[in-house]
């Protein structure tokens, strides 16, 4: 949430922050804003703006900023305050000589403004960032340190007396050269290139420069010159880190010759697929191979209860992990909302695996479900993509998703990633219980079915994208399952109001007649998720019941079964694969229908109004 790039070196900063930013806008784009420090003239300059980073660019191509080889910018996700210019970072302080980019919630920012404005300060916005610039100002117009560690000691000063996430960069007039990071509970990543430095809140910005990293921790801060930097701790002297290699392709978070980033991520699918699985498949004992979990065999068959945590796509995700554990691996298991679960007090067994599932790894209500299901003596793993990230290096284990950078705000990789490797778990688990070898041998076929069966999938979107236009102008859309078809509907309808803001509501089919049939009519069209398992004649009855009320239907339907078009007014085919891994192809068809809808509707796909694609405040 909120993205910040700082840059340092040789080059025109200028086109470095806008360019950084622009891969940066999918963490937040209400507002953005930069400033830069010119060496020679001696002039901090900021530009800002409501609005995208297409204006701020505009903006900053029609000043007159003066070229300059560093600086700091911000792409905005409002918390404190509406997307105005004025509220955009970055923050100056009182004097106007220091200027400050801020991803996270102070939490005291009201205590500390109102002391602030007790000693005389004015505030220009309504930002709890212009606050933590005023603090810094003030520790350093009181330091009697000097050189870099006047700014750096400033800023050590004033976080102290801060409750509250930051990921922070901070630049002074009088410190040409020198920029100061640090970070409490928001990403930061500086990226180490050949004479110059950067600083980001996302390690896929820095792609296009740099493959060498170092994911900052909690409570470092970083000086950062052209050719060197500094990682200290703020609580104590130096802080240990190490240098890593991005493991992505340097074009990984383009898009690739695709018109929006979900559509190329809907189509990364069957790769998708194969990283999840790659490796972690046991065909000789007909099970999986899940080292990360950092759980002997002995623990993994004391498991009495898995409680899967995670919100939005990942909830969904979990919910279909927990139908698979039950179903197939006989362990009692459920999903719940992360941000419930943390201020429930539930009665549970001890031996009781808690499951964290986020792509970003930072999302705040699972990172405190997380912490909270540890505070109480539990174990709690994670199943992240972002191996660096929060809810990754706090978990007692788990399994990277290896999806690559999902840019996209509304999830669509990371889904069928995760459904995937709930999958692994659910053979794991069950093949320690009372799994079948030959059950066991039939999952590990299926898998490798499903990345040439989603790519038969993907050659309909012509047929998906026709349908979406016949019914794009729909003020409502119902989504019914059941089953492992159940999370799927949920999770269209969570994709189809995402993007297209049309009202897309999931239930089971099974709700239909207590109370949702009331919303049929001609023009409520319905998907319902059909495929040819046990409770098939079921559905059939379900599209019969909309029908009657003369509700249109489309349904999504197993491959060969033609008489199901006497029953719906659109059908969607896909292949048949288990019934654990059928939603993995299910959702693929209805990722497409809610993209070309949104597209229909012309709809800013990658970046749907008020999301975000990281959530990292409660
Ligand atoms: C936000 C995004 C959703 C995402 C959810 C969880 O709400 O808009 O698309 O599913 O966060 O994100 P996570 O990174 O934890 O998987």
């Amino acid at each position: 949430m909120c993205g910040i790039i700082a840059y340092i070196g040789p080059r025109d900063v200028r086109p470095v922050l806008l360019d950084g930013l622009s891969r940066l806008e999918y963490r937040g784009y209400d507002s953005a804003g930069l400033a830069t420090l010119d060496g020679d003239r001696g002039s901090l300059s900021i530009v800002k703006k409501a609005g995208r980073i297409a204006e701020l660019a505009r903006v900053v191509h029609e000043s007159t900023l003066p070229p300059a080889h560093q600086g700091i910018s911000h792409t905005r996700w409002a918390t404190h305050g509406e997307p105005t210019d004025v509220n955009a970072h970055p923050h100056a302080d009182g004097s106007g000589d220091l200027a400050i980019v801020h991803n996270g919630v102070i939490e005291n920012f009201q205590t500390l403004k109102k002391q602030l404005e007790a000693e005389g300060h004015v505030f220009a916005s309504a930002t709890d960032t212009e606050v933590l610039s005023h603090l810094i100002g003030r520790a350093y117009s009181e330091s009697t340190e000097t050189g870099s560690q006047r700014l750096s000691g400033a800023v050590k000063q004033a976080l102290r007396g801060i409750k509250g996430t930051y990921g922070i960069a901070v630049m002074h007039r009088d410190h040409h050269g020198l920029i100061v990071g640090a970070r409490r509970g928001s990403p930061l990543v500086l990226g180490i290139g050949e004479g110059e430095m950067f600083l980001s809140s996302d390690a896929a910005a820095l792609l296009p420069y740099t493959n060498k990293v170092v994911y900052l921790k909690d409570f470092d801060l970083v000086e950062l010159r052209a050719g060197q930097f500094d990682i200290q701790s703020l609580t104590s002297g130096r802080s240990a880190f190490e240098i890593e290699e991005l493991g992505f392709a340097p074009d990984a978070a383009e898009r690739g010759g695709f018109p929006h980033y979900m559509l190329k991520e809907i189509h990364e699918q069957p790769q998708t697929i194969e990283n999840a699985i790659r490796g972690r498949l046991n065909a000789e004992e007909s099970s999986a191979l899940l080292g990360g979990l950092n759980l002997s065999p002995a623990a993994l068959r004391d498991v009495e209860r898995v409680v899967v945590l995670g919100c939005g796509t990942a909830l969904h995700a979990g919910m279909i992990g927990a139908h698979m554990l039950e179903d197939m691996a006989f362990v009692a298991a459920e999903s719940e909302c992360a941000g419930e679960f943390r201020f429930k007090n539930r009665p549970l067994p001890r031996n009781t695996l808690f499951f964290a599932v986020s792509q970003s790894g930072e999302t705040a209500d699972t990172l405190g479900a997380l912490r909270e299901a540890r505070r109480r003596g539990h174990i709690g793993l994670g199943i992240c993509n972002n191996v660096a990230s929060t809810i990754a290096r706090e978990s007692d284990g788990g399994t990277y998703m290896h999806a690559g950078p999902e840019i996209g705000v509304a999830a669509t990789k990371s889904f069928v990633s995760q459904v995937a490797i709930f999958g692994l778990l659910t053979l794991l688990l069950g093949r320690m219980r009372h799994m079948s070898a030959g059950t066991g041998t039939g999952i590990i076929q299926a898998y490798a079915q499903l990345p040439d069966q989603i790519t038969r999938i993907l050659e309909h979107q012509a047929q998906i994208e026709s349908i979406a236009r016949k019914y794009a102008q729909a003020r409502s859309m119902l989504f019914l399952g059941r089953q492992y078809h159940y999370p799927v509907a949920l999770e269209a309808a969570l994709k189809m109001k995402e993007i297209s803001y049309i009202h897309a509501a999931g239930f089971a089919s099974s709700e239909l007649k207590h109370g949702i049939i009331a919303l049929i009519d001609p023009e409520t069209p319905t998907v319902i998720l059909c495929p040819q398992d046990s409770l098939y004649e079921k559905n059939i009855s379900t599209i019969q019941e909309v029908k009657a009320r003369r509700g249109p239907v489309i349904a999504m339907a197993t491959e060969g079964d033609t008489g199901i078009k006497d029953h719906a007014d659109d059908v969607i085919y896909v292949p048949r694969t288990l019934d654990m891994l059928q939603p993995i192809l299910s959702i693929i068809p209805l990722q497409l229908l809610s993209y070309y809808t949104a597209v229909a509707l012309g709809r800013d796909v990658d970046k749907p109004r008020n999301l975000a694609k990281s959530v990292t405040v409660e």
